[in-house]
């Protein structure tokens, strides 16, 4: 396969992405800004197999410069600004780099006539939905600036695939949980208070709905789409399962060993998206892909990493 650059591959999820990618032998060229939410320390398993450009992609000139040097065959486009609260506070930052910064990766790789383009979108651009499922033609109706942020940056590809023929592919997964999340998110932060002896925080009486999604089946997605993937398409990745905001809290809690009461309830978040629930035929149906971990092993999983790993969690405090 050719070269692949993976922008933001020192988040998150675009970090398992890497490592995934390293051990099937591929070549990867990370650029990643290391904002608060990026840390090399995710890449230390594999930093010696990757080449690395702390950019912005907002800076044209040096993307256009790393592509230039580079060659890349495929992007894999991870980098963003991803909390909703944030966003919420100010949206500033959410605009330059999830709109404007995918706006100049498409340019410099519509300019480099790279092969494919694997943007990384969510379930978070359909808004919530009581009943039922999103489909990946379903309309886009984004409830957070996160999340009109988002689909901003969807509609933009979209345009770019009608309108130049660019060779671009849209994902848009659940919601992520695993090891090296920042503990800003829901079950990384709960589980780093419960380390603090503290509360976990809940929005509302904790009955919005997620779809909890492991990052390593995230992953193995992707990789399925950036190399079978069809150009031109939407393909949505879930778990399809679904579980109340207070459920999770009581589970990490005993699982932690404390009593109920180290759950409070909070004033809910403006405008708060009560459920997601994706459609996933595509993706099994057309390249075979299923997601392994369950929900419990996957919370298992997750919780004893953050314990070995409490240095980490606690300096992100
Ligand atoms: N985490 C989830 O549950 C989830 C679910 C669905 C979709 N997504 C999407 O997946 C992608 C990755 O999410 P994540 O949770 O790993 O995010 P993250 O916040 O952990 O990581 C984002 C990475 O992007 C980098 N970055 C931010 N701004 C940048 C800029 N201007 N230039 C270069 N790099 C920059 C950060 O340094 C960081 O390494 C995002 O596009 C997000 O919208 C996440």
């Amino acid at each position: 396969m050719k070269k692949i650059l993976v922008t933001g591959g020192a988040g998150f999820i675009g970090s398992e992405f890497v490592r995934q990618g390293v051990r099937k032998g591929y070549k990867i060229t990370v650029v990643d800004k290391i904002t608060y939410a990026g840390d090399l320390e995710r890449l230390k398993d594999v930093k010696n197999k990757i080449t690395l450009y702390r950019s912005d992609i907002c800076n044209k000139a040096k993307i256009d410069m790393i592509f230039k040097k580079e060659k890349p065959g495929i992007i894999v486009h991870f980098a963003a600004e991803t909390h909703v609260d944030r966003s919420i506070e100010s949206s500033g930052a959410f605009i330059e780099t999830n709109i404007k910064g995918t706006q100049i990766l498409l340019d410099v790789s519509k300019k480099y006539k790279i092969d494919k383009f694997v943007h990384i979108s969510t379930d978070e651009v359909y808004g919530d939905i009581k009943k039922g499922k999103f489909y990946e033609d379903s309309p886009l109706k984004a409830s957070s600036p996160y999340a009109a942020s988002k689909a901003a940056a969807d509609l933009l590809i979209k345009s770019y695939i009608r309108t130049y023929n660019f060779p671009a592919i849209i994902v848009r997964p659940s919601n992520n949980y695993g090891p090296w999340q920042y503990p800003e998110k829901f079950i990384p932060l709960s589980i780093l208070r419960l380390l603090e002896g503290k509360k976990i925080p809940v929005y509302g009486k904790g009955k919005n709905i997620r779809e909890w999604l492991y990052v390593s089946d995230c992953a193995q997605a992707i990789w399925s789409i950036t190399k079978r993937g069809k150009i031109g398409q939407v393909y949505n990745v879930g778990s399809s399962i679904e579980k109340r905001n207070i459920d999770v809290a009581k589970k990490l809690v005993t699982l932690l060993g404390k009593s109920q009461n180290y759950i409070k309830f909070v004033k809910d978040r403006p405008g708060h998206d009560f459920r997601y629930f994706l459609d996933t035929k595509k993706i099994k149906k057309e390249l075979g892909w299923n997601p392994k971990i369950n929900f419990d092993k996957g919370l298992r999983k997750t919780l004893t990493w953050c314990l070995e790993h409490r240095k980490w969690m606690l300096s992100k405090k």
